[in-house]
């Protein structure tokens, strides 16, 4: 894995590691650079103010701090500088090492409660701002800062996670159900010739489309959200944070998709969007389609 996370706040990383990989692999590939890894230290506001004050001289917290091993010569980047980085490769990584960079939790909760987004996202899009400070880019001139942005922006792409104009990590219901629609012309329903489109938005900020694929055997049929549900789990996704319904007329979910949806919901208050291609929707939670639900809490928890 390109990332080495060090975890050194309260509580469980989750598959914080995988994800950050994720993020970073996609920042490398787009500066043509392979085979180099980074640290991840994970830590709390004081910490990262000792730290700016001990390697910068800055008494100040703040939300992302980078340390590269490579000293890039003016105008260059990792793409750049290939002999640079081959002096780097450490063979107890098995990987050139681009140096490290800590993350400060607190911050990040703030930030991603002021963009509307998780928490994940935002270390994230923080670690894909420093995985470019270690190759090289820098925010100290207009221009560089449009470069290093214009990078940025690209890895979020790329990993599909949603930005919205103001540099945030959001996608809004609207978008979502958007989404939706686009799918729904891929449905298979020859039989019911009901069409329904259905998006994913799972919790780091991708979105899984799906629509309804029908059968001459009609009890095979699967509906769009456990078609996008699908494509989610396969792509690694556990966390559903939000789906969108699109449909020739407005239709809910399903009792069968309800309960699907119910095993990787973020929680009871995730919202489903529904409504007709095209046309307007209405917002709901999980728990208001699926009360006194049964989860899986209720066979891995107990005795
Ligand atoms: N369908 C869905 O895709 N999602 C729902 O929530 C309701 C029903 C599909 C299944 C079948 O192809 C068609 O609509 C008619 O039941």
């Amino acid at each position: 894995m390109p990332i080495d996370l060090q975890w050194e706040v309260p509580g469980d990383p989750g598959g914080l590691e995988t994800f950050l990989s994720r993020v970073a692999d996609a920042c490398m590939e787009l500066e043509g650079i392979s085979g180099a890894c980074f640290a991840v230290r994970v830590v709390d506001g004081e910490t990262i103010r000792a730290l700016n004050r001990e390697q910068r001289g800055v008494d100040q917290v703040t939300d992302v701090l980078s340390f590269p091993t490579v000293r890039y010569p003016a105008g260059t980047t990792a793409r750049d500088n290939a002999k640079r980085l081959r002096r780097e490769y450490d063979p107890s990584l098995g990987a050139v090492n681009l140096g490290d960079c800590a993350l400060n939790l607190d911050r990040a909760r703030e930030q991603a409660a002021e963009l509307g987004h998780s928490v994940q996202r935002e270390l994230g899009y923080l670690t894909a701002h420093s995985a470019f400070h270690l190759m090289g880019y820098d925010h100290m001139t207009e221009t560089d800062r449009r470069a290093m942005r214009a990078m940025e922006k690209r890895a979020m792409a790329a990993l599909q996670l949603w930005r919205d104009p103001k540099g945030g990590i959001r996608m809004t219901h609207q978008e979502l159900f958007n989404l939706a629609c686009e799918v729904h012309v891929n449905s298979y329903a020859p039989y019911s010739k009901f069409h329904v489109g259905a998006c994913i938005l799972t919790e780091d900020g991708r979105t899984f489309q799906g629509c309804n694929f029908e059968n001459a055997s009609l009890g095979a049929t699967i509906c769009a959200e456990r078609c996008a549900a699908g494509c989610a789990i396969a792509a690694g996704a556990r966390r559903f944070a939000a789906i969108a319904v699109a449909a020739d007329e407005p239709a809910w979910p399903c009792g069968i998709c309800r309960q699907v949806l119910r095993e990787f919901a973020v929680s009871l208050d995730m919202p489903v969007i529904a409504g007709r291609v095209g046309g307007s929707f209405t917002v709901k939670t999980l728990g208001d389609l699926l009360p006194e639900s049964f989860g899986p809490e209720d066979v891995l928890n107990r005795e």
